[in-house]
């Protein structure tokens, strides 16, 4: 333990974690198949700040989510402006598409990934620190742009072999969600005494959310309550119709899901989500927000996006990471120049290598320790001979290499 620390100080903060081993190795490989997916369709890596003024999650995710009320990591700089951990991309995205006037480009693309931050109550499949790869597109409005993201995450899904369900749904627009908020806070006052408290708070604010309640009670209650998708205004529907079709002619199955509303505030039109059928978690996400970039000041432009949990998706993964074979270099007595030359000989692509300074017998020990699957001897009996003996620990099969002899070989 260092001099000084408590116990406690030791453990990383609740709901932090380190990633390292076979998890790294899932987040990794997830992480290449979705880049490789978004760059061959021509979408483009933004670096965002992790840190951001906290006004910007306010306007951007909305004051009543709970986000922005319980959920943001926040504190002041020097002069007393509060910042934000972020704990989402998309108003980052946006913020970075107004400071860098991307609205001059005829539409825009983009992506990222990186660590987010929520102080939720932890749990498995949530956490305070966790990692998001996200794409967004700026200035299409036509529904086959949405239809093509979510096929993204289709074909993701597909390939990770992710027991899923895709539901969709519409959440409306400014022309029919003020009848439609009407209509449902009625509803809502109708069936109050079956609403938790927290449902009650929201009810007039925010009453959308109220269907995403996950209490018993709330849902029972909200079974017949009217849903956004049957109040859609010619637009929304003409949008949403489209939607659909792009997705039928895709062949990508989905389900309308009409309590799907999501937990930030900026959305309009479809909102989606990928459903693990094995832990019920939402893995990836997204939807249109249309009003976004106007609303933090930047001219009127459509948008839409996604995000996919990182450490979601590789919890829901069963398949083995196969790691490079580990080659494990032995050097015993005096041979520190020539076992360098050896491991540096042996450094290829694909391959892992290491080097230990060990007798035989207690390097073969570490070796079936860690796993290798060979091992390079090296003493002074290989370096006199300008050889090393290569063994494969699988098949005992043992043989003789001469430094001279490999192709690198310049020094020789
Ligand atoms: P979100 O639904 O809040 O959407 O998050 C997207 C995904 O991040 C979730 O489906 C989940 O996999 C993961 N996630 C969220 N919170 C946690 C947590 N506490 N621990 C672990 N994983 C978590 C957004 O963030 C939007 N920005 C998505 C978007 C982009 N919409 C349009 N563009």
């Amino acid at each position: 333990m260092l001099k000084g620390m408590s116990m406690e100080s030791l453990q990383s903060p609740r709901g932090f974690h380190d990633i390292f081993g076979e998890k790294n190795e899932r987040i990794k490989k997830i992480s290449l198949a979705l880049r490789t997916k978004l760059i061959e369709r021509n979408f483009q890596e933004i670096i965002l700040p992790i840190v951001e003024y906290a006004e910007l999650f306010q306007r951007g995710v909305g004051q009543l989510t709970d986000i922005v009320q319980k959920e943001m990591f926040t504190f002041s700089d020097s002069k007393q402006r509060l910042l934000a951990l972020r704990p989402e991309g998309t108003a980052s995205a946006v913020r970075a598409y107004l400071q860098h006037k991307l609205y001059t480009k005829p539409w825009v693309k983009l992506f990222y990934e990186g660590p987010m931050f929520r102080h939720e109550r932890p749990q498995l499949g949530r956490y305070r620190q966790f990692h998001q790869l996200g794409a967004e597109v700026f200035g299409i409005s036509e529904p086959y742009i949405d239809a093509q993201l979510i096929e993204i995450l289709w074909l993701l899904a597909k390939e990770l072999n992710l027991e899923f369900r895709l539901e969709i749904n519409s959440v409306g627009c400014k022309v029919c969600r003020p009848d439609y908020k009407l209509a449902l806070i009625e509803y809502l006052h109708s069936v109050k005494d079956s609403l938790c408290q927290d449902c009650l708070k929201r009810m007039d604010k925010n009453p959308l959310r109220v269907l995403d309640c996950k209490v018993q009670t709330c849902q029972e209650a909200t079974k017949e309550a009217p849903f956004a998708i049957n109040y859609l205004c010619s637009d929304c529907k003409t949008h949403q119709d489209g939607l659909e079709s792009a997705l039928d002619s895709l062949g990508i199955d989905y389900v309308i899901n009409p309590r799907l509303v999501r937990g930030l505030d900026y959305y309009t039109r479809s909102v989606f989500e990928f459903v693990s059928l094995k832990s019920s978690l939402t893995l990836m996400a997204g939807g249109r927000y249309d009003y976004l970039v106007e609303e933090l000041g930047g001219p009127k432009t459509p948008a839409v996006g996604f995000a996919v949990g990182l450490e979601r998706l590789a919890e829901e993964l069963s398949f083995e990471v196969k790691e490079d074979e580990l080659i494990l270099v032995i050097a015993f007595g005096d041979v520190l120049d020539y076992a360098l030359k050896v491991y540096k000989h042996l450094c290829a692509p694909n391959r892992r290598v290491d080097l230990i300074f060990k007798p035989p017998k207690k390097g073969l020990e570490i070796a079936n320790k860690v796993g290798a699957r060979f091992v390079a001897l090296v003493g002074q009996e290989e370096k006199s001979g300008s050889f090393f003996t290569l063994k494969d620990l699988q098949t005992g099969f043992q043989e003789r290499i001469e430094l001279y002899s490999l192709k690198e070989t310049k020094t020789e």
